[in-house]
């Protein structure tokens, strides 16, 4: 095999147009002409840099296998030397210095009090694009807020005159100790929020004790993240599925060689759900003409970074291929995003080790529920059909969506869940305050972990039991005024479309 050649810039820079599109991502070379019109994102962001370094750009909104698995070998053309390579002249906005204000004037960590105090901060210093796709959700982003609302239907009843001199609220979760019943869920893209991406979480989770779910579509490799872990330290993996089997297989192999302890496989997701928030940065972001234009696949590029990233989910994934995934590992196997107790019951007669009711965080279909409001059901029905108490050992019911108090987790955990998935208030932490956000998050939950069982009369989390909860009212969707006001001054409306401004030459 002869050696893999090295260019200079010069020469990289000669291919910058349609006809012969050179990029360089990493210190690597490729050839990207055929595959301009495929780009999920639309060929014109690959077309600004034709012949250039597009690295910066390529790196948060890109799995760092992204170019190589969707690039046929022979357009690995090589490696450059990066001394020959102009550097891309980056112009810093007025909005962009108003924005370096903005996290230069954060609060100190210390003034931080709890979750929803990060979402408001990142929600100044974010870039926008970054706060666009994490905030998002679908549609009307009723499903979104009627995740955090649900828990405002659920009521305690504390006991009193118990010894509660010391509280524990560490728990195992699929075997494994968790100094909390939650974990840190999967979430995408984590270098849209800050440069070290999900080795914040995995940082973070080691330092606390908890467990992270760690993202196919993480912008850190899963090796990087599975490296970053201490010795011991418990990771599981959610899995998009592939609609080349091989494909999924050689992940799914991969994960369990590395040593992760349970594979959450994604299923609310078969196509993914309209996030106009997201969308509108994209059509604001791009020049107009273009951007309503259908490729030559007829696929409209317009659709923000979400869509970008996973045309590849197969939506023929059904029930037949859990035979298939138990031949092919060990891991615990959980369905992430079961809706109703009737897949509930499925999952559990199809001997899975879980399911985490979910509904995406709200991204995927607006009105669907929220998960602490089908675990009541599916407590029910699963207690009655098959004789099962919650929490249960061998089949374990997670919940996720809204949580952003350690009361709800308390509330989740009465009413038979093993633990709670948290998602966008890490996100929020890393974005705005790197690692010591993330920790600084994990140390509130604990501080309120620790002060809430006093209060509720349970010593440990084994005894925040069903009767400690008034649910009664859970199933009631009413649209109230908003109840929280903390998580509703944070809450960013959707914004209507907008006229274009037209300048004119006088
Ligand atoms: C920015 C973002 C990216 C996400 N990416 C994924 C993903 O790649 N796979 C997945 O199964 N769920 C993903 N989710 C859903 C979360 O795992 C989880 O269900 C949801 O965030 C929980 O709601 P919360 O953010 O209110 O805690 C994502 C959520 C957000 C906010």
């Amino acid at each position: 095999m002869s050696a893999p050649r090295v260019f200079s810039g010069q020469e990289v820079s000669q291919h910058n147009n349609r006809q012969s599109c050179w990029i360089i991502v990493h210190g690597k070379v490729y050839d990207v002409t055929d595959f301009l019109d495929e780009h999920p994102g639309g060929s014109k962001i690959i077309l600004k840099y034709a012949g250039k370094d597009a690295t910066k750009e390529y790196e948060p909104i890109h799995p760092p296998d992204a170019i190589t698995t969707n690039l046929p070998l022979e357009k690995h053309l090589g490696s450059v030397d990066l001394k020959t390579v102009e550097k891309v002249e980056v112009v810093i906005t007025s909005e962009e210095r108003a924005r370096q204000e903005r996290v230069a004037a954060r609060p100190p960590l210390s003034e931080v009090l709890n979750l929803h105090d990060f979402e408001a901060v990142a929600r100044q210093v974010m870039p926008e694009k970054a706060w666009a796709y994490y905030s998002s959700a679908a549609d009307d982003e009723i499903t979104i807020r009627e995740n955090h609302a649900a828990y405002h239907r659920i009521w305690f009843r504390p006991r009193i005159m118990r010894n509660v001199t010391t509280v524990d609220w560490s728990t195992t979760i699929l075997g494994h100790r968790s100094s909390m019943p939650l974990y840190i869920t999967a979430t995408a893209l984590g270098k849209l929020g800050h440069p070290d991406g999900e080795l914040n979480l995995t940082r973070a989770a080691a330092k606390h004790g908890v467990i992270q779910m760690i993202p196919t579509l993480a912008s850190c490799s899963f090796d990087e993240i599975v490296d970053a872990a201490q010795p011991g330290q418990v990771q599981f993996f959610q899995l998009y599925v592939n609609k080349d089997r091989e494909i999924t297989k050689r992940i799914v192999q991969h994960a369990e060689k590395r040593g992760i302890k349970g594979l959450f496989i994604t299923v609310d997701a078969p196509q993914l759900g309209r996030r106009e928030k997201d969308m509108r940065m994209k059509f604001e972001a791009d020049d107009p003409s273009e951007v309503k234009k259908a490729g030559s696949d007829g696929v409209d590029r317009s659709q923000g970074a979400a869509r970008a990233i996973s045309s590849f989910i197969d939506p023929g994934l059904n029930w037949d291929d859990l035979k298939w995934f138990k031949s092919i590992t060990k891991m615990p196997l959980i369905l992430k995003g079961v809706q109703c107790w009737e897949d509930a019951l499925e999952a559990y007669d199809a001997g899975l080790a879980g399911v985490v009711l979910s509904n995406h965080g709200g991204r995927q279909l607006d009105f669907a529920r929220s998960g602490i409001e089908i675990l009541v059901e599916v407590v029910r029905e699963l207690g009655e059909r098959r004789g099962l108490k919650f929490p249960n050992e061998k089949f374990q019911l997670f919940v996720d969506g809204g949580v952003r108090r350690a009361t709800d987790v308390l509330k989740a955990v009465a009413l038979g869940a093993t633990a709670v998935g948290v998602g966008r208030p890490f996100l929020y932490a890393f974005s705005s305050y790197g690692f010591e956000g993330v920790d600084k998050a994990l140390q509130i939950l604990h501080d309120e972990f620790e002060m809430n069982l006093r209060l509720l009369g349970a010593p440990t989390i084994k005894d925040v039991v069903p009767e400690m909860v008034d649910a009664s009212n859970l199933g009631i969707h009413v649209v109230s005024v908003p109840s929280d006001r903390l998580y509703e001054s944070n809450y960013e409306s959707m914004q209507p479309a907008r006229l274009r401004v037209i300048k004119t030459k006088l």
